[in-house]
């Protein structure tokens, strides 16, 4: 591995430009256990293991860019939230985080249900063994096709995102002679994300019917008149990566409201309410997560006290984390190609992956932290923008972040928490190879979802 010299970069000591970052930390070669996953450490050489193998023999056997996801810590998060939440309440897996039919069979094993959003996501759950009943059925537009194979296929619940779904499932269901279990999704007005929330007008959106007006009342009422439903709850998702749980208290409220209009209208009180999933993660040392008991804990009481208020029975609750369980498990492994200081504004350290396998930051201007893995160094920290190599200026990976000033091409370095929505999202922008997702366990590195190669390019494009 070569180590070309190259024009010093900004330091820290210099003016700094304008930007997310705070200070550099004290030690740039510190894992900040809050964004790595559990089994990762350094070595004695210095460089960062997971599940006990080090990213060297990695890079060897699997290439870069590539994701490692910690089995182990996948594992313990699924019974971190089993566990919290109980036996009187569900934990649906949102598969849309990242679904691979070797996540299925973990997430059975380990007792979690899973919500699907798609024809695929289905697919797979089934073809991997997750039994249908344990299975959530999510989307705003879910083909006829689709809800046939639902249906057909015996899953546990159905979300109805729409008048014309609330006729199409009863139809299809009562064609296959059962009576379907269903939610209704409800848009609460509140809309969460981060540390903030806002409690009104946020109905201008494509999920749901809305509370306002009586729309959520008139489903209800047309769902429960239709044989082929049974109405078994309301379900309402108010966001992502968020840490303020005043967002599911102010839905809370108005979910169990609408459970006691309808017991006053209907005399059925509705057994189950989903809260939907978007609890947020620590993507940087800044972010302060919340332990899935606390959450746990603080949902219970919200619902417990709404439905005393409202002298119903308290209904048996659901969530749906994807981000909080797959997030931290996985980090993205990239060989550093070229260097590029800037004087007085930053230095560009170009990886050979980029947007095609983390969208988020150029979508979202999402944060995310990066480290120097294959060793450790001492040098003085030098503020780097870390880059893909795509023909678009917006191909940003880590938009602030300090690296060693020492680093040097065919170095490796690692953004963690890249184990939701880096993967599912991913495209195959400039012709870009997906990259594969590696499971590490106790000193075993096993493939659970492959690298794209040109061949599969060309066979997609037929000519
Ligand atoms: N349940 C429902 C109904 C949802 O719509 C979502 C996410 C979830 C659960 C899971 O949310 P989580 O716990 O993973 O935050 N691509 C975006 C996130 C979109 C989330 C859409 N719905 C991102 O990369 O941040």
């Amino acid at each position: 591995m070569s180590r070309s010299a190259h024009p010093a970069g900004p330091r820290h000591a210099d003016v700094l430009p304008e930007g997310h970052y705070s200070a550099p930390p004290a030690d740039l070669n510190a894992l900040d256990e809050k964004v790595w996953s559990r089994t990762v450490t350094r070595d004695a050489d210095g460089a960062l293991t997971v599940g006990g193998i080090a990213v060297a023999r990695l890079a060897e056997e699997f290439g870069t860019p590539a994701y490692f996801l910690d089995e182990s810590d996948f594992r313990a998060r699924c019974r971190a939230w089993a566990d919290a939440f109980g036996p009187d309440a569900d934990v649906f897996y949102a598969g849309k985080a990242f679904l691979s039919r070797a996540v299925v069979r973990w997430l059975t094993e380990e007792g979690l249900n899973l919500d699907v959003c798609s024809g695929g996501e289905l697919t797979t759950a089934l073809d991997a063994g997750m039994p249908a009943e344990r299975i959530a059925f999510h989307g705003n537009n879910k083909t006829v096709a689709e809800i046939e194979r639902a249906v057909g296929a015996g899953v546990g619940r159905i979300v109805l995102d729409s008048f014309q779904e609330i006729v199409r499932v009863a139809h299809i269901a009562q064609r296959h002679g059962i009576r379907q279990r269903v939610q209704i999704r409800v848009t609460v007005g509140v809309e969460a994300h981060t540390h903030e929330f806002i409690a009104t007008a946020h109905e201008d959106q494509k999920f749901g019917i809305a509370l306002a007006g009586g729309q959520a009342a008139e489903a209800v009422r047309r769902a429960l008149s239709l044989d082929g439903l049974d109405l078994i709850g309301v379900h309402s998702h108010i966001g992502s990566q968020i840490f303020d749980m005043a967002g599911f208290e102010v839905s809370a409220r108005r979910v169990v409201q609408l459970l006691a209009e309808i017991r006053d209208e209907h005399g059925v009180e509705l057994p189950e309410i989903d809260l939907g999933g978007g609890l947020g993660i620590a993507y940087t040392s800044d972010d302060d997560p919340r332990e899935p008991h606390e959450i746990a804990k603080a949902l219970s009481d919200i619902v417990t006290r709404e439905c005393e208020a409202a002298k119903l029975r308290t209904p048996r609750i659901s969530v749906e984390p994807g981000r909080a369980i797959v997030g931290p498990t996985a980090f993205t492994l990239y060989e550093v190609g070229t260097i590029k200081p800037l004087e007085g504004l930053r230095t560009y350290v170009s990886v050979d992956g980029g947007m095609s396998d983390n969208i988020r930051t150029a979508l979202y201007d999402a944060e995310y932290s990066v480290a120097l893995v294959s060793r450790t160094s001492d040098a003085e920290p030098m503020l780097v923008r870390v880059v893909g190599k795509h023909c678009e200026s917006g191909d940003i990976v880590v938009k602030d972040a300090f690296l060693p000033a020492d680093l040097a091409p065919g170095d490796l370095i690692a953004v963690p928490a890249t184990g939701a929505y880096c993967r599912s999202m991913a495209s195959n922008y400039n012709h870009a190879l997906r990259p594969p997702v590696v499971a590490v366990r106790d000193g075993e590195a096993r493939v659970i979802v492959r690298r794209e190669t040109e061949e599969d390019l060309l066979r997609l494009d037929v000519g």
